[in-house]
C-alpha cells in the first residue's frame, strides 16, 4: 500500500514537472515570437491593428510632406540648414552645433525670432527654432521611403521616441510651423489635418516601410 502510494506520488510530481517545463517553453516561445514582430507591437501593443497595405499607402502621403522644403530644410543630410522652395544651402552657413542651435554669432535664435518676421525673405520664427542635435541628426534629405520609414520608428534615430510619442509629434510646434511658414513660402502638399491622419494611420496599422 505504502509503496503504491509513493509510486503514484512520484508519477504525479514527474508529470507536474513536465507540465511546468512545457508551460515555460510556450511562454518563452510566445515572447520570442512577439519580439520578432515589428517594433510597433512591442512598445504599444493595444493601439496597433496591422494592415501593411493601408500602412504603406498612408506612408506615401507622410513621405511627400517630410520631403517638402518646409520639413526637409531642417532635416538636411549635412550640418547646414537649407532654405527656400529649392532647398539650397542656408546663406551665411549657420552650423548645426552639438545641440542643433547654431554656433557663436550664428545661433539660430539670433535671427529666428519667436514669431515670423514680416515680409519676404525674412527669417521664419518659432521659440524653439533649431536643427536636430549632432548625435541624432534625423536626416530626411536623400532618404528613400524605405530608409525614412525605418529611421522614423527606430528610437536610436528618432530622439528615443516610442510609438505614442511619435504620434504626439504630429502636433509638435516645429511640425506645425511648416503650415505657418511666413510670406512667400509654399505650404506642404497636404493640410496639417490630412498629414496628421496619414501619420497616425501609418503608425497604428503597424508602421510598415515601403519596399524601396
Ligand atoms: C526649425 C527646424 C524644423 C522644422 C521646420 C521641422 N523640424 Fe522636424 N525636427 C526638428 C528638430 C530639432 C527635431 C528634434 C527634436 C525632437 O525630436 O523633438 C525634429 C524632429 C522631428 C521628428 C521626430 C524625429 C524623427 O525623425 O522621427 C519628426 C517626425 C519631424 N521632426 C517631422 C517634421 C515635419 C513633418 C516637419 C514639417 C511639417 C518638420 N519636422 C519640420 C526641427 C525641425
Ligand atoms: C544671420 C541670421 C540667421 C541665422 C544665424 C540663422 N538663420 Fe535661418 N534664415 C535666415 C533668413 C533671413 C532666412 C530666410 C531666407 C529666405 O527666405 O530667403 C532663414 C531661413 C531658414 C530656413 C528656411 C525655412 C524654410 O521653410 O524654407 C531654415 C530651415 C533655417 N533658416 C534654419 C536655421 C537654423 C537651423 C539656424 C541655426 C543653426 C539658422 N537658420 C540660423 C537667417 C538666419
Amino acid at each position: 500500500m505504502m509503496n503504491f502510494n509513493l509510486k503514484r506520488k512520484g508519477k504525479f510530481y514527474r508529470s507536474a514537472a513536465i507540465l511546468t517545463v512545457l508551460v515555460c517553453l510556450v511562454m518563452v516561445m510566445a515572447f520570442g515570437l512577439n519580439t520578432t514582430h515589428h517594433v510597433a507591437s512591442s512598445t504599444t501593443p493595444r493601439i496597433i491593428k496591422k494592415d501593411s497595405l493601408a500602412s504603406v499607402k498612408a506612408f506615401k502621403e507622410v513621405y511627400r510632406v517630410l520631403k517638402s522644403p518646409r520639413c526637409m530644410n531642417c532635416h538636411p543630410s549635412g550640418d547646414i540648414p537649407l532654405q527656400g522652395d529649392d532647398s539650397h544651402l542656408h546663406t551665411m552657413s549657420p552650423k548645426r552645433g552639438v545641440e542643433g542651435k547654431g554656433l557663436f554669432a550664428m545661433k539660430c535664435a539670433n535671427c529666428h525670432q519667436p514669431q515670423n518676421a514680416p515680409g519676404v525673405h525674412t527669417p521664419p520664427g518659432n521659440p524653439n527654432w533649431h536643427l536636430p542635435p549632432a548625435d541624432m541628426k534625423m536626416v530626411f534629405q536623400g532618404k528613400t521611403p524605405y530608409q525614412l520609414a525605418k529611421q522614423l520608428v527606430n528610437p536610436k534615430q528618432n530622439g528615443n521616441k516610442n510609438m505614442q510619442q511619435l504620434i504626439e509629434h504630429a502636433d509638435d510646434g516645429l511640425v506645425l510651423s511648416g503650415w505657418n511658414p511666413g510670406e512667400g513660402r509654399t505650404l506642404p502638399p497636404i493640410s496639417h489635418a490630412e498629414f496628421k491622419k496619414a501619420w497616425i494611420t501609418w503608425i497604428k496599422t503597424g508602421a510598415y516601410a515601403p519596399k524601396k
